[in-house]
């Protein structure tokens, strides 16, 4: 069976099964209800029954008092639906309102895509996941100390399992220790989440996403999150290489393409090294743009447009899009190390 859930006061619906709780149906959707440790035990999920009816679903530590019994309170992560259900919940609806935490991580996976680019995924203890918005940033320090800001690569409808894009730059310690020293299992702190790249739900308007090299980390997590919430919009990809050699995930971009209708990649054109210098990336810029504009000229004038890459590259893109007509107040833009 299945059950609709409405949240007030956003009126956001999602559908709930039996046998799973509310609170996961709910991120699932794209939703970000408020939660903190997941199985019974802090109470910071609890939402108010308006209309419908509940069952508990596991044993919870956390004692709802009386008066909130009384008032139609209960805990999602520990409940499941009986019938259709209209709540009243609290959800994050701006960086403001996502807490700072500190997570001890595990490392789950390391693959490194032609020594280039390392993906990388840690899992959050169960108790302890992640709360983050898509296409926020987190701090991550690895165990001999060195530390980078990242974009979050995974989806906020799953804090337990995290993913991020990393690029092997000689010199840089970070890097380095990840390719040569990282293990399986090791502990890594996350730090976080900071950063306000993030989606514009409110918006009817086309969504255009722009990612150079590893800024397609916050990007994917964007489009992961939009999927979810299943947005009507015509939504464009387009990425641009630093290097062919590691270029990485296109199967990912190409399944989403084939399996949503109002979902469009567009294949790189250009190919823009890293150290080539400002005046060849403005250039390449401006031949990304000139091919971008002769097809979707319109387009980017009437949609949002999100950015994300290397500082050089983006300065360029930012440059020449507001050149182009495009409100400033449009175009979000994440620089990456
Ligand atoms: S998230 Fe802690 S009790 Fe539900």
């Amino acid at each position: 069976m299945e059950y609709t859930v409405t949240i007030q006061p956003s009126g956001h619906r999602f559908t709930s099964h039996e046998n799973e709780s509310i609170l996961e149906a709910g991120l699932r959707a794209g939703h970000n209800l408020k939660y903190q440790c997941d199985n019974g035990s802090c109470g910071g999920c609890k939402v108010r029954l308006v209309s419908g009816e509940v069952s508990r679903m596991q044993f919870s530590e956390y004692n709802l008092s009386g008066a909130d019994k009384d008032a139609g309170y209960f805990l999602p992560c520990v409940c499941e639906a009986k019938s259709d259900l209209l709540v009243e919940a609290a959800e994050f609806s701006s960086v403001a309102d996502v807490p700072y935490q500190e997570i001890t991580a595990r490392v789950r996976k390391i693959d490194i895509i032609k020594e280039g680019v390392i993906i990388l995924r840690l899992r959050t203890p169960r108790t302890n996941t992640l709360r983050f918005l898509a296409g926020q940033s987190v701090k991550i320090q690895l165990p001999d100390g060195s530390a980078k800001i990242l974009q979050v690569a995974s989806c906020p409808c799953n804090g337990m399992v995290l993913e991020f894009h990393v690029r092997c730059t000689e010199g840089d310690s970070f890097s380095e220790f990840l390719f040569y020293n990282l293990n399986l299992n090791d502990a890594v702190t996350v730090k976080g989440p900071t950063g306000e790249f993030i989606l514009d739900e409110e918006s009817q308007r086309s969504l255009i996403f722009i990612a150079y090299d590893t800024g397609f980390a916050g990007v994917k997590s964007l489009i992961e999150h939009a999927i979810a919430l299943d947005v009507q919009q015509d939504i464009h990809l387009y990425r641009i290489s630093c290097d062919p050699e590691t270029d990485y995930m296109h199967n990912v971009c190409r399944a989403w393409s084939d399996a949503i209708d109002n979902l469009h990649y567009h294949a790189f054109q250009y190919c823009i090294p890293i150290d080539c210098d400002g005046d060849e990336k403005a250039k390449i810029c401006d031949q990304y743009l000139a091919g971008l504009d002769k097809r979707d000229d319109a387009l980017i004038a009437a949609s949002d447009v999100y950015l994300s890459g290397m500082e050089g590259m983006v300065a360029n893109l930012e440059k020449r899009l507001l050149e182009k007509g495009l409100p400033e107040e449009r175009l979000r833009i994440q620089r990456v190390d």
